[in-house]
C-alpha cells in the first residue's frame, strides 16, 4: 500500500466513524449513553445510561481515562417496590456556574466554585410510573451527584430501605480506609489494602489508582438523611450502605426528598485530592445563620489531659479535676500565654454512676445545668471573663440523647447567660447504643451516623447559634461540610485524636497523621488536641513522636480551635519549644500542600488569616523522610525569618524522640527549603515577614 491509500482508507475509517458517535451513543457495556456533560475545563466527564432493563447509570472518566467504571443507581424501600429498572429519560437540562465566597473562618479565605450541572429525570414505565431525578455537577476536580425524588400521589413519603448507589472503581489501586459499623465508631486505625480487599468501610474513603490517580469518595450536606458507608460487593465494585435506624427505614422522608450528594474527588497527585475536598463545602448550601464574627478562631488549654492520664477525675471525690481552684489556674496560664479559651471537663452533675449501671448510669444521671459542689460555675466564668478568656463548655451525653436533649435549651441558655460562645458535646456509646426518644415515646437504640443523630446534631447547632455559641462534637457524625451553611459547627473529633496516645491500645503510630490528612480530614477540621510536650501518656508511657512534631501538627491538622492538650507544667518545663505553640495562628488566608504522599509525608505551607506570616508544618511515618520545597509562596521581594523547629540530627521517635534543633534563617520566595524528618517526626516553620 502507497501512503497514499493508507491515508485514505484512514480518512474514509474517520467517516465511517465519526469521533463521537460510538462513544457517545454506547457504553462498553452495552448500555446506552443517554446524556453526558463536562467540568468546566473539560477534565472530568460524566456518562449517564440505561441499560436494556431500564437501568439507570453512570460512567465517570478524567481525560478521556475510566475512572468509575458503569455504576447502578437507584433505591429499596420497606414499604414500596424497588426503584431500579424500567426508566426512561423524561428529561435532561445542563447549567453552569462560576462563583466565589468567602469562608468566615477556614483554610482559605475564598473558594471558587465553578462547575457544569447535568440534570436527568428518568420515568418508570411500570409499576408505580415514579421519576427519579439525578443531579450531577462536575468540577475539574472531582464530582458530585444527588437524588432528587418529587412528590406524587401515590409517593409522597419515602421509607428508603438502601441506596442501590454503587461506585465501581475503574482501575486497580491501593485503598486507605477504617471498617464502619464496629463497636468503636470512627476510631480505627486506617488500613491500607487493595482496593479488592476492602470490606465496610467509611467515608471519606481513598484510593490510589494503579496510574497514580488519587480519589475519595464521601458525601456532602448530610441533611435529614442517614450517613453513606460503602460495601465492597464485588471486585472494586463498592455500594452505598446507609446506617440503620431502629425504625426499619433506613431513611424516612416526606417527598419532595433531595439525597445528601455522593462526592468523588479525582486528582492527579496527593496535593491535589486535599484541594478537591473544597468541593464538600461547594457542594453546601451557603451561610444561613448569618454574621459568625462573635466565633473567634483560638488556640485553648483545658482541665483534660489530666483525666485522660488518671491523674484526676471527671467524677466527683479527691482527685476531681473540675475544682474552682484548677480552673482558674487553668485561666491564669491561658491568660499569661495567649490562649482564647479554657475548657473544663467534669464541672457537672452525673459522672459518679460508673460500676454496674453502664457507662455513668447510660447517661441519665447527667445534668446540663447544675455544677458539682467544688466548681462554682459563675465564679470561674466571670473570673475568665476579667481575664479576657473564654471558658469552654461541656456536654458530655454518654450518647443519652434523649436525656440531653430534654435538657438542651436551658444547658445552652445557661452558657449563653454567662456570655460563654463554645460547647464541647460528646457522645460516648458503643456503634449502635445512641439512646433516643422515639415517636412511641420509648427509648430506640440508634446510630452515631444514622439518621435521627444526624438530626440531632443539626438541632443542637442551630439552637447553639441562636445563642451564639460554637460546637465541636466529639464521637460525632461525620463531617459533610455544613460548617459553610452553619459556621458555629466548627470542629468535631471523629477519628483518632490524642488521646488514643494517653490510654490507647495501640497508641497512635507514627504514620497516623500522615494517614488522617488523605482521608478524615478531607471530611473537615479535626479536634484532634495535639501539643503533649511530655511525649507521655498514662503511666509515663511513651508516645510515639518527636517533639517537633507534637508542633507540626498544628499546621497539618486544620482545625479553627485547637487544643493545646497537655498539662501546664510540661509547657513550663518546655519554654522553647513551648514558643511555638503559642505564635502558632489557627485561621488562614490560603492553604498549600507543598509536598505530599498518603501514609508517608504531608507538607503544608499555610498563611495566616490578615497577616503577612506563613507557617509550614510536616508530618512523615515511622522511616525517616525528606522533603524539599519551593518556598514561592512568600511574597515576592520581601525578607522573612524563618523560625525553625525541626528533628535533631539524630532524632528518632523510639530512640531519641526529644531531639530538636531550633534554629533561624533568612529566607525570601526565591529559596528552597529542605529537611530530614526523622522517623516519627516532623518540622515546624513560622516565616515573619521583615520591613522592606
Ligand atoms: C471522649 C472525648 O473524645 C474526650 O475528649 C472526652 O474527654 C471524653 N470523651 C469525656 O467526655
Ligand atoms: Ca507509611
Amino acid at each position: 500500500m502507497t501512503v497514499f491509500r493508507l491515508l485514505a482508507a484512514f480518512v474514509l475509517f474517520l467517516i465511517a466513524f465519526p469521533a463521537n458517535a460510538q462513544t457517545v451513543a454506547q457504553a462498553p457495556s452495552g448500555s446506552k449513553i443517554v446524556a453526558s456533560a463536562d467540568s468546566p475545563s473539560k477534565v472530568i466527564h460524566v456518562d449517564v445510561t440505561l441499560n436494556p432493563e431500564g437501568r439507570v447509570g453512570y460512567i465517570v472518566s478524567r481525560q478521556g481515562k475510566p475512572v468509575i467504571a458503569e455504576s447502578r443507581l437507584g433505591f429499596l424501600f420497606t414499604d414500596a417496590p424497588e426503584m431500579l429498572r424500567n426508566f426512561v429519560v423524561a428529561g435532561q437540562s445542563t447549567r453552569s456556574f462560576d462563583e466565589s465566597w468567602e469562608e468566615p473562618w477556614g483554610e482559605y479565605r475564598t473558594i471558587r466554585n465553578r462547575y457544569n450541572e447535568l440534570t436527568v429525570s428518568f420515568d418508570e414505565t411500570k409499576w408505580l410510573k415514579r421519576r427519579m431525578t439525578v443531579v450531577f455537577r462536575l468540577f475539574d476536580d472531582g464530582i458530585g451527584f444527588r437524588y432528587e425524588l418529587p412528590s406524587a400521589p401515590n409517593f409522597a413519603h419515602a421509607n428508603i430501605a438502601d441506596e442501590l448507589t454503587e461506585f465501581n472503581i475503574a482501575e486497580p489501586g491501593t485503598a486507605w480506609w477504617d471498617e464502619a459499623l464496629e463497636w468503636n465508631r470512627e476510631e480505627y486505625l486506617y488500613r491500607k489494602t487493595p482496593v479488592e480487599e476492602v470490606g465496610v468501610a467509611q467515608t471519606p474513603l481513598t484510593i490510589r489508582t494503579a496510574s497514580g490517580l488519587h480519589l475519595s469518595i464521601h458525601e456532602a450536606a448530610l441533611v435529614d438523611y442517614s450517613g453513606m458507608d460503602l460495601r465492597r460487593v464485588a471486585d472494586r465494585d463498592l455500594k452505598a450502605n446507609l446506617m440503620p435506624s431502629s425504625a426499619g427505614p433506613k431513611v424516612s422522608g416526606d417527598l419532595p426528598l433531595a439525597t445528601p450528594w455522593r462526592v468523588i474527588m479525582i486528582a492527579p497527585d496527593a496535593p491535589a485530592l486535599y484541594k478537591s475536598a473544597q468541593i464538600i463545602l461547594n457542594l453546601n448550601e451557603p451561610n444561613k445563620i448569618g454574621d459568625v464574627s462573635w466565633f473567634k478562631p483560638m488556640k485553648y488549654v483545658g482541665i483534660w489531659w489530666s483525666m485522660h492520664l488518671d491523674q484526676a477525675t471527671w467524677n466527683s471525690g479527691p482527685k476531681h479535676g473540675a475544682t474552682t481552684a484548677n480552673a482558674k489556674r487553668y485561666i491564669d496560664f491561658a491568660a499569661k500565654n495567649g490562649f482564647g479559651g479554657v475548657l473544663v471537663e467534669g464541672w457537672n452533675k452525673g459522672w459518679d454512676d460508673v460500676g454496674d449501671n453502664g457507662w455513668f448510669g447510660w447517661g441519665w444521671d447527667f445534668s446540663f445545668t447544675q455544677p458539682y459542689p467544688d466548681f462554682d460555675l459563675p465564679a470561674v466564668a466571670a473570673y475568665a471573663g476579667k481575664k479576657g478568656v473564654g471558658l469552654i463548655g461541656h456536654h458530655e451525653t454518654a450518647g443519652n440523647i434523649a436525656n440531653y436533649e430534654k435538657q438542651l435549651i436551658p444547658a445552652l441558655d445557661l452558657y449563653q447567660g454567662l456570655g460563654m460562645h463554645s460547647v464541647k458535646t460528646g457522645y460516648v456509646a458503643d456503634a449502635g447504643g445512641i439512646q433516643a426518644l422515639g415517636p412511641d415515646g420509648k427509648i430506640h437504640f440508634e446510630w452515631h451516623q444514622g439518621q435521627v443523630m444526624v438530626n440531632h446534631h443539626l438541632k443542637v447547632v442551630t439552637e447553639a447559634a441562636k445563642r451564639q455559641i460554637a460546637v465541636d462534637p466529639h464521637e460525632p457524625v461525620k463531617d459533610t461540610g455544613l460548617r459553610r451553611t452553619y459556621p458555629n459547627w466548627v470542629s468535631r473529633e471523629g477519628q483518632r485524636g490524642m488521646e488514643y496516645n494517653a490510654w490507647g491500645e495501640p497508641k497512635n503510630p507514627p504514620e497516623h497523621e500522615a494517614d488522617l490528612v488523605f482521608t478524615r480530614m478531607l471530611s473537615g477540621p479535626m479536634d484532634f488536641t495535639p501539643g503533649i510536650l511530655s511525649l507521655e501518656g498514662k503511666g509515663k508511657t511513651q508516645i510515639l513522636s518527636t517533639l517537633a512534631k507534637q508542633l507540626a501538627l498544628y499546621v497539618v491538622i486544620y482545625s479553627p480551635i485547637q487544643m493545646a492538650a497537655d498539662l501546664p507544667e510540661n509547657y513550663e518545663a518546655n519554654p522553647k519549644t513551648f514558643q511555638f505553640i503559642k505564635d502558632v495562628a489557627v485561621d488562614w488566608d490560603d492553604t498549600r500542600m507543598l509536598a505530599g504522599d498518603i501514609g508517608d509525608l504531608a507538607v503544608f505551607a499555610r498563611k495566616q488569616r490578615g497577616s503577612p506570616t506563613w507557617f509550614l508544618g510536616a508530618v512523615g511515618d515511622e522511616q525517616e523522610r525528606h522533603f524539599d520545597v519551593a518556598l514561592d509562596f512568600l511574597e515576592p521581594d520581601r525578607r522573612y525569618r524563618a523560625e525553625i523547629y525541626r528533628d535533631g540530627d539524630n532524632a528518632d521517635y523510639r530512640t531519641n524522640p526529644r531531639s530538636i534543633v531550633i534554629e533561624q534563617r533568612i529566607v525570601t520566595a526565591k529559596d528552597r527549603m529542605a529537611m530530614r524528618i526523622a522517623p516519627g517526626g516532623g518540622a515546624a516553620v513560622r516565616f515573619i515577614a521583615l520591613d522592606r
